[in-house]
C-alpha cells in the first residue's frame, strides 16, 4: 500500500481538471494574444478562468493576475509594495514561507526597506499587540503574514489584521497558498491588498497560481516583456495551467463544505489514532480546530532510536509525509518554523501530515500502524536498530 499524506506540499490532479485542460493542449493552441479566431478562443478560456477565481473571492476579474504559482505571487506583492507603493518597513514573521522571508530579506539587503519580525506567542500565533506597535510608525509599512501556516497549521485572523493595517494605512499581503480553495474568502469584507493562490494545493496543476491585487493599487511587473496580464506580467500565458486552475477553484468552492468536513474529519481521526496508539506524542501549533488549518497536522514523536531516519523509514514502508515544508523536507536542516517556536526537541522527530480530498481512514490507519511500529523499536545490539513486531 502507498499512502500519500503530504497534501500541503502538493495535491494530486483531479481527473475533471485534467479533462478540462486536455483540449487546450491539443485542439485549442492559439496564442491568446493573437487576434484571429485561434487566439480569441484561448483568450476567452483565460478570461473564463479569471472570472471563476474573481467570483470565488468576490472581486473583479481585473484584480486577478496569473503567475507561475505562490512563490512568484509573493514576490510580485512584496517587490511591488517596496518598489511601487513606497513601503520602507516590511513587517513579517519567522513562520512565513521562504518566498516571503527571502524576498523581504533581499529588499532589506538592497537598502530599500527594513524588515521587522513580529513576536510570536508560544502556541505559534502572531502577537497582535506587537504587530500594532510595529505599525505605529511614520514609515509606510507592508504587513506580510500568511493566512494558514504550511507547517503548524495556525490560522491568522485575517479580518483583524486587515483592520489594523487599515488603521495605520499599511499595505497588507497575506500568503493564502495553503488556505485558497479550502476556506471561503469574501474580499469585500476583508481589508487586504494582496492574496495568493497556487492551483497545485487544491488538486489543480503545478506551475500556475495567481495574485489578487486590489484595484486601488498597481504594481510593476517583475517579469517584463509583452503586455500580458494588464502589463503586470510579461510572457505568453500558461494556457492549460490557467484553464486547470479555473476548473480546480470551481470544484473546490462548489463542494467546499463537503471537503472541509471530510478532510477535517481525517485530521481529527489521525489525532485520535495517534493519541490512542502512540503515547508521548506532542502536537505542534494550536490544534483547536477554529484556529487551525484542517488540512495539516504537525506532530513530535516520542524519543526513539529511529528518530533520525523516521522520514526515510516511513517512505520505505509506503507512507509519504514531510519533515516540514516541501522545500526543507529531505534536506538535513530542520524546520525554520519549529526552530522559531523553539519546538525542536533533542532526539525527537517532528513530522507534518497533510490531508486531502482523497485521504481515507484506511490511509490513516496504515500510517499510524507504521508509525507505531517504528516508534516502538528496541535495540538488540549496539548500533543495530530492530523494529518491534
Ligand atoms: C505557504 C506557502 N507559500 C508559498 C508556497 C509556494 O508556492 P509554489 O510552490 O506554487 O511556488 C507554498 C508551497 O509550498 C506554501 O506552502
Amino acid at each position: 500500500m502507498k499512502v500519500y499524506l503530504d497534501n500541503a506540499a502538493t495535491t494530486p490532479l483531479d481527473e475533471r481538471v485534467l479533462e478540462a485542460m486536455l483540449p487546450y493542449m491539443t485542439d485549442h493552441f492559439g496564442n491568446p494574444s493573437s487576434t484571429h479566431q485561434f487566439g480569441r478562443k484561448t483568450k476567452s478560456a483565460i478570461e473564463t478562468s479569471r472570472r471563476a477565481i474573481a467570483g470565488a473571492l468576490n472581486v473583479t476579474p481585473a484584480e486577478i493576475c496569473f503567475t507561475s504559482g505562490g512563490t512568484e505571487a509573493d514576490n510580485l506583492a512584496i517587490r511591488g509594495s517596496v518598489n511601487d507603493l513606497g513601503c520602507t518597513r516590511i513587517i513579517t514573521s519567522a513562520l512565513e514561507h521562504s518566498a516571503v522571508i527571502k524576498t523581504s530579506a533581499e529588499m532589506e539587503k538592497a537598502g530599500l526597506a527594513e524588515v521587522c519580525m513580529v513576536n510570536l506567542k508560544s502556541d505559534g500565533h502572531i502577537d497582535l499587540e506587537h504587530l500594532e506597535s510595529l505599525l505605529n510608525t511614520d514609515k509606510k509599512c507592508l504587513v506580510s503574514l500568511m493566512h494558514g501556516n504550511n507547517e503548524i497549521a495556525n490560522l491568522l485572523p485575517l479580518k483583524r489584521v486587515g483592520e489594523l493595517c487599515k488603521k495605520y494605512n499599511a499595505i497588507f499581503h497575506s500568503d493564502t497558498v495553503q488556505t485558497m480553495g479550502h476556506y471561503a474568502f469574501d474580499l469585500q469584507d476583508i481589508h487586504v491588498h494582496f492574496i495568493t493562490g497556487a492551483a497545485h494545493k487544491f488538486h489543480g496543476p503545478k506551475g500556475i497560481g495567481f495574485l489578487y491585487i486590489n484595484r486601488q493599487i498597481h504594481v510593476s511587473p517583475i517579469i517584463t516583456g509583452g503586455g500580458q496580464e494588464r502589463e503586470q506580467r510579461g510572457g505568453t500565458e500558461n494556457l492549460y495551467g490557467i484553464v486547470g486552475l479555473g476548473k480546480a477553484i470551481q470544484l473546490a468552492y462548489e463542494h467546499l463544505e463537503e471537503h472541509q468536513e471530510h478532510i477535517g474529519g481525517m485530521k481529527q481521526y489521525m489525532i485520535a489514532q495517534i493519541n490512542e496508539h502512540i503515547p508521548g506524542c506532542e502536537f505542534n501549533g494550536d490544534c483547536r480546530s477554529e484556529d487551525s488549518l484542517y488540512t495539516v497536522l504537525n506532530v513530535t514523536l516520542p524519543e526513539n532510536p529511529n528518530s533520525s531516519m523516521m522520514l526515510f523509514l516511513l517512505d520505505i514502508d509506503g507512507v509519504a509525509c514531510s519533515g516540514g515544508s516541501a522545500c526543507s523536507s529531505g534536506a538535513s536542516k530542520g524546520s525554520h518554523v519549529l526552530t522559531a517556536l523553539d519546538a525542536i526537541k533533542p532526539n525527537r522527530t517532528s513530522l507534518r501530515f497533510s490531508f486531502g480530498r482523497f485521504t481515507t481512514r484506511e490511509h490513516i490507519d496504515f500510517a499510524v500502524s507504521k508509525l507505531k511500529d517504528l516508534c516502538a523499536v528496541k535495540e538488540n545490539a549496539p548500533g543495530t536498530k530492530v523494529r518491534a513486531r
